[in-house]
């Protein structure tokens, strides 16, 4: 039986993964996370404890991460500070987690000779212009617009110089926007459902007309695990479902699927920085590990994400009145 170290796996898309891997191999799992925010124990909760196993602590710190890597087959490396609008209003965490946090882990499969893939953000890229037929692929350029992203970006760079100078068997997947359950009420989907359902309006930046390119976190845990079962040391892997929709194309199926009227939206202060445009080219994954997204039906999945926030009440009711706290003060 393998052992594969899990970091953030107690998060939005590590604790999927989390699922994923008990439901589809023999591997035993450890999960490290530092319980931020961000992290939820119920997420993970009815696992068997002989295959899943917490531990709480920060991956910039090398005295918790040392004996995890020594005795890990694999490292699966999703812990991040993961939210652009907070990295906008206090960057320090993302330095540390994104940056720190990423050597910490390298210089410790280094030792060990442990396999490694890190999960990344089609944000390193930039943004694309609305009407570009272009999307992104492995070849294009790095232009982080926002903290975290840079954070993400000097991470990524961080895994291919340890791959190049050290020889560490590594892999990097860079991922479009997830949405399914269990995400923090701070981002955009989880968001707008939650205004609606507390009776509110969804509240929309800018001009609503910024794209995202959404896939369910089930298909991105499919795709990482294709990629550390079959994926080729040094590569990296574009993951995405064709799913692409402007903001207010999203909230305007929200507002639908409560049968509300589809302009009952809050404009409110645009992001600073604000990326216009994600779209993700996958057929190098599609092609040479044979994957394919199950929920190829946006719409579909879109339902079954609010489907599962109003039967879920309990879980992101403690933590919205907080986040809109935060919102309210930036005009958001
Ligand atoms: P999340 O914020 O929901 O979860 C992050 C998890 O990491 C949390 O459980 C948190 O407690 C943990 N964590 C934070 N700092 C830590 C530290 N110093 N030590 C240990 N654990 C720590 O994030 P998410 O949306 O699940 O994203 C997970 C990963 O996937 C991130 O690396 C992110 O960059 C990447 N990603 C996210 C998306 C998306 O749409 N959300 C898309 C592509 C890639
Ligand atoms: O592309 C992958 C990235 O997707 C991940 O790397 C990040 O971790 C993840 O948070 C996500 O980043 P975004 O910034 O795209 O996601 P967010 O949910 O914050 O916002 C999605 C879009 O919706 C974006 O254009 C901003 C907009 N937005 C967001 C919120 C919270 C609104 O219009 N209103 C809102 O209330």
């Amino acid at each position: 039986m393998e052992r594969i170290l899990v970091t953030g796996g107690a998060g939005f898309i590590g604790s999927n993964f989390v699922h994923h891997l008990v439901d589809r191999t023999d591997a035993e799992v450890v999960v490290l996370d530092k319980m931020t925010y961000a992290a939820s124990r119920d997420s993970i909760a009815g696992l068997p404890t002989d295959r899943v196993r917490l531990v709480e602590g920060d991956i910039a710190d090398e005295a918790v991460v040392e004996p995890l890597a020594a005795e890990a087959d694999a490292v699966v490396h999703y812990a991040a500070e993961s939210h652009n609008d907070n990295s906008l209003a206090d960057p320090a965490p993302f330095i540390r987690t994104n940056l720190v946090g990423t050597f910490t882990l390298l210089e410790a499969v280094r030792r060990h000779d442990v396999r490694f893939h890190h999960v990344s953000t089609d944000e390193v890229y930039g943004d694309l212009d609305l009407n570009d037929p272009k999307r992104f692929t492995e070849d294009t350029p790095y232009q982080p617009s926002s903290p975290y992203s840079a954070s993400k970006a000097g991470s990524d760079h961080l895994v291919r110089a340890w791959v190049r100078s050290f020889g560490v068997r590594a892999t990097i997947s860079n991922c479009s926007n997830n949405y399914g359950p269990w995400q923090h009420v701070e981002k955009f989907i989880p968001r707008q459902i939650t205004e609606v359902i507390d009776g509110r309006r969804p509240r929309v930046y800018g001009d609503g007309l910024n794209v995202r390119d959404w896939i369910h976190t089930e298909d991105h845990s499919s795709a990482v695990l294709a990629i550390l079962e079959r994926g080729r040391i040094g590569e990296t892997y574009l993951i995405g479902a064709d799913g692409e929709r402007s903001n207010v194309d999203v909230v305007r199926a929200i507002l639908r699927h409560f049968g509300r009227p589809e302009d009952d939206i809050e404009w409110v202060t645009d992001r600073a920085g604000h990326d216009r445009r994600y779209a993700i080219e996958s057929g190098k994954l599609r092609h040479e590990l044979d994957w394919q997204p199950r929920y190829a039906d946006f719409d579909a999945g879109l339902t079954q994400t609010i489907e599962w926030y109003q039967q879920h009440q309990d879980w992101w009711r403690p933590a919205k009145a907080a986040t809109e706290a935060k919102y309210a003060q930036k005009g958001q």
